[in-house]
């Protein structure tokens, strides 16, 4: 879709057609409603029109019920920041700046900003940016997404209160953004410019929100040194007031000693890591955070200041725990540990063990309802003897394909039954386990 083409779209002809095109689209009949609606409208609309209605669809995933009234390109959905996490990122940073006047602060280059500042400067954006000039509003209420996209980020910073200014260096997405921007109302705090991030000035600004293209030209994720912008701009903006997304695999080795880095699971999934430095640290000393967001209001959060750095080792207990991904990529297993009384099953295996069930949604936790040792015959008989005929295989620390071994098992009972392949610190172990469902685990 070209910038034209996008421009017929946000017309009334064209929100027609889009609304034709969104009340009868159905996958299957897609081609069949192509043809009726080219009737009425010029073929290349009507194909502009389809395209958006199936990204709508599938946009649902990230932006919910919204997704319905937002535009998007397939590169510019599939890079979006989810909303529930770019509104967690975004209360962070509203958070962070209210509080920054009362913190010491460690910071490099911290800002200091008076909470009544921040509102203040909430009230001053609409007026400003409405009258097409900001120069009102407080320095210490806006904000620079840099990287804008199609506003994942941008939509929920604006909504979280903040005045801000969105970037982006491809002028179809600007055009998008400032659709978006328009779609939800939110103009008066937010607008959207053409141009580098790594030349824009930030100097009005308390701070930057950077999500660099992680993704070359055939999809394929990339080295945090081919980002766009590049790896050397993160730093640079790392060095003042920031937050950056990155990829969930950046090695430790690249987060500098001032910034807090963040890994962010959603949906059972670590979306991204987040990298926070300058007044956007808040509480300042934190360098590792697993933070888990089950729905669009729970957030359960563990730090390094958590972390005792080492945890006992057991035998397996009466519950196993799996821990979240967020908590296995920010090595914080034995800040968890220690939270819930667990204990390693092994002291290098991201498995725990508890007496008592733990309340958390920062592991998966199973009932132990059997140890049998790491012996395909004895879990044989197990399994006969529960009538075990569908089983699933977990395994962490065994060099053992899961799915080879379950097939081994020849299973043909009328039950499920869950095993788990690991390691004690003595012997390898399959754990006949039982989920604990999460309204029993969750806070
Ligand atoms: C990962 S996407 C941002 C997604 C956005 N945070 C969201 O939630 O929708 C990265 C964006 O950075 C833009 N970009 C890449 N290099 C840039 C640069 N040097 N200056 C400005 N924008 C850039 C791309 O055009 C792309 O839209």
């Amino acid at each position: 879709m070209d910038r034209e083409l996008f421009r017929q779209l946000l017309t009334p002809t064209g929100q027609d057609l889009l609304a034709q095109a969104a009340a009868a689209y159905d996958e299957r009949s897609a081609v069949d409603l192509a043809s009726r609606l080219r009737r009425s409208y010029p073929g290349d609309l009507v194909a502009a029109a389809l395209t958006q209605v199936a990204l709508r669809r599938q946009a649902r995933a990230k932006f919910g019920e919204e997704a319905d009234r937002l535009f998007f390109t397939r590169e510019g959905l599939e890079q979006a920041t989810p909303a529930p996490v770019a509104t967690y990122r975004a209360s962070r940073i509203m958070a962070a700046l209210r509080a920054s006047d009362t913190d010491d602060g460690d910071t490099v280059e911290s800002d200091t900003v008076e909470s009544d500042t921040v509102e203040a400067g909430v009230d001053a954006a609409a007026e400003a940016l409405q009258s097409g000039t900001d120069a009102d509003v407080p320095h210490a209420a806006r904000v620079v997404d840099l990287c804008c996209g199609v506003g994942g980020d941008l939509l929920a910073l604006a909504r979280s209160g903040l005045s801000v200014t969105g970037v982006d260096q491809d002028p179809l997405t600007v055009e998008i953004a400032r659709a978006n921007l328009a779609a939800c109302d939110l103009t008066d705090r937010a607008r959207v410019e053409l141009g580098d991030a790594t030349t824009f000035d930030r100097s009005g600004y308390a701070g930057a929100v950077a999500d660099p293209a992680r993704r070359s030209a055939r999809g394929r994720a990339v080295n945090p040194a081919d980002y766009s912008p590049p790896w050397w701009f993160v730093e640079e903006l790392l060095r003042g007031t920031a937050c950056v997304k990155t990829a969930p695999t950046l090695p430790h080795e690249l987060i500098a000693d001032h910034v807090e880095a963040e890994w962010i699971s959603y949906r059972g999934e670590v979306k991204e890591v987040a990298l926070w430095s300058g007044a956007f640290r808040r509480p300042v000393g934190v360098r590792r955070r697993a933070t888990v967001l089950s729905d669009e209001t729970s957030v359960t959060t563990l730090t390094d200041a958590d972390d005792p750095g080492s945890a006992p080792v057991s035998d397996p207990l009466a519950y196993l725990y799996e821990p979240d991904n967020a908590v296995i990529r920010s090595r914080l297993v034995t800040g968890l540990a220690a939270r819930i009384d667990g204990a390693l099953l092994h002291p290098r295996i991201a498995y725990l063990t508890s007496t008592e069930l733990r309340h958390t949604t920062l592991a998966r936790a199973y009932r132990i309802q059997e140890v049998l040792p790491y012996d395909i015959k004895a879990v044989r008989r197990a399994l006969r003897q529960r009538e075990a005929g569908t089983v699933t295989v977990k395994t962490r620390g065994l060099d053992l394909d899961p799915e080879a071994f379950r097939k081994r098992l020849g299973a043909r009972g009328p039950h499920h039954v869950t095993l788990v392949a690991t390691r004690t610190q003595r012997r390898g172990v399959v754990l006949v386990v039982e989920p604990v469902s999460t309204s029993e685990t969750a806070h």
